[in-house]
């Protein structure tokens, strides 16, 4: 019997579903319209609106110059963890010690190594949605499979009876994003309680995603790994990207007690051996900015929110003012039903670039990410296009 033997050059299956970026297609028209000489207002990203401060700057030439160039302890060089356990405590109220956490490459990594900690093949982990696009593939990554929980009717239906509904057998962990992108959702600490006491009840892991956690306008942030029972239980990850500016430093963090943390310094240890030593050391110094100028730069953001929210609804965009994050997600069906369409038509008729909401699984379908980390100039030329696109 003659049988066809399949070719060796093929991909390990486990990435078959794993999807890359469909935001590249946005991407891309923007960048072909800016080599055209074309104006893009940038919606579409989601980067703050400042540099790096240059104290945090200075600490990564400085640790260069004094060549902190060498290997580190993968795990983190102890001043930091040190460091991030004392901020985890004050700020969020989870006590660790300092081998209970770990530096990552950025939040990305921390989560990625969450999910594959926790995820046997064949598992079900329940997610937010609409939720940041890349949790879909991390989950299917573990060939686990998202069970997506929609956010509006979990908080319209009560959120345990909700995660009860999706939730299967196979169901193994809840990823927990608050502040939430797209939407700009905040859990409240009610909500945070339902949510762990359906994990204490099901014997569930939570990954909790706090990439926002100084990105809050009402109420406060509040992390569910502070509540009784849930720190064993939950890998909170964490990133330096958002509130210090430093998206490409690629600095982030997870808290997890055993036998999860064993499994995150595995996964840093055999990925990245670690994140750059120097990068470490900027790390230590941002931890020591002060809280007043984080709270300051949160009101710039509430600016710029106030801005963008008040132009989307008067030009018919319905948008609630998102609680968190910096995106605004007002539904967009007046451009076209179809979200990918309505982003098209809005960046060639508008030159206003945004992320179409179906990338960010089916609750995000008829709505439009607009980002808004960006000048407060560059908002009013955005409200402006809005208003003569739809004149
Ligand atoms: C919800 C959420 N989590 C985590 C991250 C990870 O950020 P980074 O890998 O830059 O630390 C992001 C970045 O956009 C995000 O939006």
């Amino acid at each position: 019997m003659i049988t066809t033997r399949q070719s060796g050059i093929r991909l390990a299956r486990r990435l078959d579903e794993v999807g890359f970026s469909d935001i590249v297609q946005i991407r891309n028209k923007v960048m072909a319209m800016r080599a055209e000489g074309l104006p893009v207002y940038s919606l579409h990203g989601g980067e703050p609106f400042f540099e790096t401060p240059d104290e945090i700057k200075f600490a990564a030439v400085r640790a260069l110059v004094e060549n902190r160039t060498h290997y580190a302890p993968s795990s983190g060089i102890p001043p930091l963890r040190e460091a991030l356990a004392d901020k985890l405590a004050a700020k969020n109220k989870i006590q660790v010690t300092v081998d209970e956490v770990i530096a990552t490459v950025g939040g990305s990594q921390a989560l990625y190594g969450a999910f594959q900690s926790v995820l046997d093949p064949g598992d079900d982990c329940l997610v937010f949605s609409p939720y940041w696009t890349p949790i879909r593939d991390l989950v299917t990554g573990a060939e686990a499979r998202p069970l997506l929980v929609p956010s509006i009717t979990a908080r319209r239906n009560g959120i345990r009876n909700t995660l009860e509904q999706f939730a299967t057998p196979r169901t193994r962990a809840v990823y927990y994003n608050t502040p939430q992108n797209p939407s700009g959702l905040v859990f409240t600490r009610a909500e945070a309680e339902e949510v762990a006491a359906f994990a204490l009840e099901r014997d569930l892991i939570v990954i909790a995603d706090e990439a926002y956690e100084d990105l809050v306008y009402d109420g406060g942030h509040f992390s569910i790994a502070s509540l009784p029972g849930m720190a064993e239980r939950t890998i909170a990850c964490y990133t330096f990207s958002k509130t210090y500016g430093m998206t490409g430093w690629r600095g982030g963090y997870a808290a997890a007690k055993e036998p999860f943390m064993t499994a995150l310094r595995k996964i840093v240890l055999y990925s990245t051996n670690g994140v750059p030593t120097f990068v470490q050391h900027a790390m230590l110094q941002a931890l020591t900015t002060p809280e007043s100028r984080i709270a300051a730069q949160c009101e710039e953001y509430r600016k710029r929110r106030d801005l963008l929210v008040a132009g989307l609804n008067e030009v018919g965009l319905e948008c609630d003012p998102p609680a968190g994050a910096f995106y605004a997600f007002p539904n967009a069906e007046k451009i076209h039903k179809n979200s990918l369409t309505a982003a098209q038509i809005l960046l060639e008729k508008a030159h206003i670039a945004t992320i179409p909401g179906s990338v960010f699984g089916a609750q995000g379908e008829g709505h439009l990410r607009f980002g808004y980390a960006i000048p407060l100039e560059e908002i009013e030329k955005c409200v402006e296009a809005l208003r003569k696109f739809f004149r």
